[in-house]
């Protein structure tokens, strides 16, 4: 099969007064091992400067061992902001910008800033992205917890409920439908959210809905596990849901609802993750996936029968080359296409557990899970990097893939344009009024 794309993971980064314990050496290690042969990281701007969010970025991937791309996160908004955008498009190969509606008083944006954003976004023919949760109603959320005595990590699902990523995921929606441009709503956790998706799809916005793997398989009660350390590994944003929402999730993939899965790989180890032993606000929030993504979804959904293995390559690598327009040079296996190519055994069980991944975390959210389905070789632009359970990879060997604008979510925007300037009927033709 094509090796896997994951779109949204976040190597060495700068988060919650601490860094990703995962670099671009070791994620790479980690996704190669499981198969999945590019990615695409959000670059976070310094002081909101893009150029120099993606000159630091530049540095962060110098050890990579496999292709990644990059998307970039817009955190403050003024014309110098603007102008950076469309030169990140236009020079840097970047055709995706993100927009948090949460984590108030660090990354999140206004409506207002969201709105200029879509807007400049669709003129450059990039695609925006939304981390969708409402930042000012978690806050809220968070304080009553705090008050209430509660400041372990249940604290973090109870303070931020799926109705404020249903609310928020609405809100990005509608306004994206205001402005005419393709949504892309990254870690879509909740039936509330992805509802949400499946309504503005029936009604023919163009959408697009990532679920997560820990968001398909796993459950919100391991944050009231009574250990702090396993219970703190749990925790990210937007949360995992109780049970039930992961079935919904999977079900919404299989229909097509949900059009691709991505990890939000983004690892803490204990000690990290212990910043917040009395206070669950201070707990990084993130989880690990990029070595499990492709072992857990043919295990849940292939190996059960819910997806076909021709859905499998779409959802975990060319629906995501072709979103981000990089499609056949990758998630094909095309002459002319990257020689990115894995081998996954069926019949091969596997066990997981931070005693035998790739990750440097000490910890791992999949601990003991077992399963059917291994990649037994990875291929990453023709050469052999992990087979027979080794890995040869190199640092500095992976290339940066640039990513062109105006990719097929955006054709045709131009005459559903067009049919709504037809539309207004105005401006009406009056004479004077009378006094
Ligand atoms: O908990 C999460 N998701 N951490 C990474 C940052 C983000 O919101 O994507
Ligand atoms: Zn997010
Ligand atoms: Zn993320």
């Amino acid at each position: 099969m094509p090796g896997g794309i994951d779109p949204h993971t976040h190597l060495a980064m700068e988060f919650m007064g601490t860094v990703t314990i995962d670099d671009f050496f070791s994620g790479h290690a980690a996704a190669l091992a499981g198969g999945t042969t590019m990615h695409i990281d959000f670059v976070i701007p310094v002081n909101g400067n893009l150029t120099a969010g993606l000159e630091s970025y530049k540095q962060k991937a110098a050890n990579a061992a496999m292709d990644y791309g990059f998307h970039m996160a817009i955190t403050k908004w003024n014309d110098e902001v603007a102008r950076e955008m469309e030169v990140m498009v236009k020079e840097h190969g970047i055709n995706s910008f993100k927009f948090f509606m949460a984590y108030k008083g660090s990354l999140m944006v206004t409506d207002d800033l969201l709105l200029q954003g879509l807007q400049k976004c669709k003129s450059l023919g990039a695609l925006a992205m939304v981390h969708a949760e409402n930042g000012d109603a978690v806050a809220e959320g968070q304080q009553r917890m705090i008050d209430l005595g509660i400041t372990g990590p249940e604290g973090h699902a109870l303070s931020r409920p799926p109705i404020l990523e249903g609310e928020a995921t609405a809100r990005a929606i509608r306004l994206a439908k205001f402005i005419n441009t393709p949504l892309y709503v990254v870690h879509v956790m909740s039936i509330d959210a992805m509802e949400e998706i499946a309504k503005a799809k029936r009604e023919g916005q163009r959408v697009i809905g990532e679920p997560v793997v820990s968001g398909l398989v796993l459950d919100d009660s391991w944050l009231w596990n009574p250990d702090f350390t396993i219970a703190s590994k749990y925790v990210m944003s937007p949360p995992i849901r109780e049970a039930g929402h992961s079935k919904a999730l999977q079900a919404a993939l299989s229909s097509g609802i949900l059009q691709l899965v991505g990890t939000d790989h983004c690892t803490f180890n204990s000690t990290q993750k212990a910043f917040g032993s009395d206070d669950f606000r201070k707990i990084p929030n993130g989880v690990n996936g990029l070595e499990e993504r492709m072992h857990i979804i043919w295990d849940s959904m292939v190996e059960t029968g819910k997806i076909s293995v021709t859905d499998y390559v779409r959802v975990t690598s060319t629906e995501c080359a072709k979103i981000f327009n990089i499609y056949p040079r990758k998630g094909a296996i095309l002459e002319g296409s990257d020689a990115d190519i894995i081998i996954l055994n069926p019949e091969r069980s596997f066990v997981m557990g931070a005693h035998t991944h790739h990750s440097r975390s000490n910890t791992n959210v999949y601990e003991g899970r077992k399963g059917k389905g291994m990649v037994e070789v990875t291929i990453s632009r023709g050469r052999v990097v992990w087979e027979d359970g080794v890995l040869n990879i190199a640092p500095g060997s992976g290339r940066y893939v640039r990513m062109l604008p105006f990719g097929y979510v955006f054709d045709g925007i131009e005459k559903s344009d067009a049919a709504y300037r037809a539309s207004l009927r105005a401006p009406v033709q009056r004479g004077k009024a009378s006094a």
